[in-house]
């Protein structure tokens, strides 16, 4: 029995040791000023295509442990074509679209492999969406690449009218559009 809990207690010690050791480097790699754009940019395996998933892998560092929630997943996106990803429940189908729009919660949510490459027509470019600063992400977020979150219920603010929570939006990536407008 004792022996059971001393094993408990370790083994709690060693997740905790490699979230902490985790949380430090994707924290201090997300602080990171001045990323040269070498560091991101990169060439589509297939011009053709809008988004190729390269091996992602997505973890969760939790108390309980690490969760692989997207192990080695790898997909195109044509352009002009509708991609339908089709999986049991929890098979990592969000975890993948949120490491796309590079949404996932921090610090226990990291992209910890593989590559997610968008050809970002509009600069004749091609960028690793796992490796951008978080400014150059902001950038795509919204106006390039969006998202349409599971449960609508809960997505929108009932203290807040709808037309609030879209002019939000429209404010937000229109800096220069008035109010009227
Ligand atoms: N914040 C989190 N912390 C820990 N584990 C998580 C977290 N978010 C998701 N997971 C785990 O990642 C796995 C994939 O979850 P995901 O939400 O991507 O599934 P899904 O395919 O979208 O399922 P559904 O069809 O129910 O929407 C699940 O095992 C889930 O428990
Ligand atoms: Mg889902």
């Amino acid at each position: 029995m004792a022996d059971d809990k001393n094993s408990k207690r370790e083994r709690f010690r060693e997740i905790k040791k490699l979230n902490n050791k985790m949380y430090k480097l994707y924290t201090k790699e997300s602080k990171r000023k001045n990323i040269p754009e070498s560091e991101y940019l990169t060439a589509m395996r297939d011009p053709s295509n809008i988004i190729e998933f390269d091996n992602l892998q997505t973890y969760f560092y939790t108390d309980a442990g690490t969760v692989k929630a997207v192990d080695g997943v790898s997909f195109d996106i044509p352009m002009g074509k509708t991609i339908g990803v089709v999986g049991e429940s929890g098979c990592g189908k969000s975890v993948t679209s949120l490491s796309l729009m590079r949404l996932l919660q921090g610090p226990q949510g990291q992209i910890t492999g593989g590559q997610i490459r968008y050809n970002q027509l509009n600069k004749k470019r091609a960028v690793d969406i796992t490796k951008l600063p978080i400014k150059e992400m902001q950038k795509i977020r919204g106006n390039e690449i969006a998202m349409i979150f599971q449960e609508p219920m809960t997505t929108l603010n009932p203290v807040f009218t709808i037309g609030n929570q879209l002019d939000e939006c429209i404010m937000l990536h229109n800096p220069k559009m008035d109010k009227k407008k």
